[in-house]
């Protein structure tokens, strides 16, 4: 009697095909719980007579086993069928979420450029430091002691200290300086980097901004080298129908000194407001070394000579791409550092 139950009961089982979680919470139910099935066939084992329990028991417990076994495989059918489900709802062929990618700082851009030009003549890249004593910013370059260059209107002093003030590097020409120094010529080097000078923040001036300085040191160099050189830079940066021109200067630090001007890259040279009608405008200050500094730096100035030459990042990036106020390079503006990075877009 009990027997054939089992037997009836274990066929059901074997032919359960669930099809959902729901099936399978309905077997449990019907099969596993305490007033269950086999809890019940249980029960019923009780009153069989002793000598058929063995067998039975037997056949009772593969029961049981089975059961639960099944029940088992069906709760991993379907939780596994329920996280495939779950993957299912994202659709896979819709358009990705983009990262915002930063975009490359137009003076980086610019500097990166000016950079490449001169490593193509065989300029290595120098660095130095932004604070500096007055021995490298200044007097090493020959600045007389009372030169205005010094006054605290130009210079953000931070230290004063008997002969060798401490201050934020007004120009990177310090890094030549300890190049210099350091080593023997040649020397050929640009050196870019940030400078500080003390002046009101407007659209024409800035209480810091960037460089590029170079410096060529050998034996004979000449200002044919100096303007060959710039000269080439300019065509290479603005294009071969850019012409210069040099312009006679001072600066404590070279002589002859000169000032270099290009074409206007607006008009060409015809005139307009960029250039003032002259058609032309200044990218940078240049002259040959020196003795007095050659000679502070440790260099023999019987034997070498050599020129160097100083611009202004943001000039060079005002020019290149028309932009008329200075204060926009540290403003952060997304809207304005993002239309220079061409390589992103
Ligand atoms: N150091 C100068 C400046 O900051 C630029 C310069 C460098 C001029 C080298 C001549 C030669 O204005």
């Amino acid at each position: 009697m009990l027997q054939e139950k089992i037997q009836q009961y274990t066929k059901e089982i074997e032919a359960f095909n669930p099809k959902s979680a729901d099936d399978a919470e309905a077997f449990r139910l019907k099969f596993l719980v305490t007033k269950g099935i086999v809890r019940n066939l249980f029960e019923a084992f009780k009153t069989v007579p002793v000598e058929e329990k063995r067998v039975l028991g037997k056949v009772l417990n593969e029961f049981k086993q089975l059961a639960e076994s099944r029940y088992a495989t069906f709760q991993e059918q379907f939780s596994s069928a329920s996280s495939a489900s779950k993957q299912a709802q994202y659709d896979l062929t819709l358009p990705g979420e983009g990262f915002a990618v930063g975009s490359r700082h137009p003076l980086s851009l610019v500097r990166k450029e000016i950079v490449e030009i001169f490593k193509k003549l065989g300029f290595t890249v120098a660095e130095g430091p932004e604070i500096e004593d007055d021995w490298h910013n200044f007097t090493a370059l020959n600045f007389p002691p009372e030169h205005p260059a010094r006054d605290m209107q130009d210079t953000f002093f931070i230290k004063k200290q008997e002969g060798n003030d401490i201050a934020l590097r007004t120009h990177t020409s310090s890094v030549q300086v300890r190049m210099m120094e350091n080593g023997t010529p040649p020397f050929r080097s640009i050196m870019p980097g940030r400078v500080y000078r003390n002046e009101a923040i407007s659209a024409r001036a800035h209480c810091f901004f960037h460089q590029v300085e170079g410096l060529y040191i050998d034996e004979g160099v000449s200002f044919a080298d100096l303007k060959q050189t710039l000269y080439y830079f300019v065509q290479e940066l603005f294009g071969a129908d850019t012409k210069v021109r040099f312009r006679p200067s001072y600066f404590p630090f070279t002589e002859p000194s000169a000032e270099m001007d290009i074409s206007c890259t607006i008009c060409k040279g015809k005139g307009c407001q960029l250039c003032k009608q002259t058609g032309w405008v200044e990218i940078l200050g240049c002259g040959m070394v020196d003795p007095n500094v050659l000679n502070n730096c440790g260099i023999d100035s019987t034997k070498y000579s050599g020129f160097a030459f100083g611009m202004g990042i943001e000039r060079i990036t005002n020019l290149k791409y028309e932009i008329k106020d200075l204060r926009l390079f540290s403003e952060n503006d997304v809207r304005f550092l993002s239309q220079f990075d061409t390589e992103l877009i």
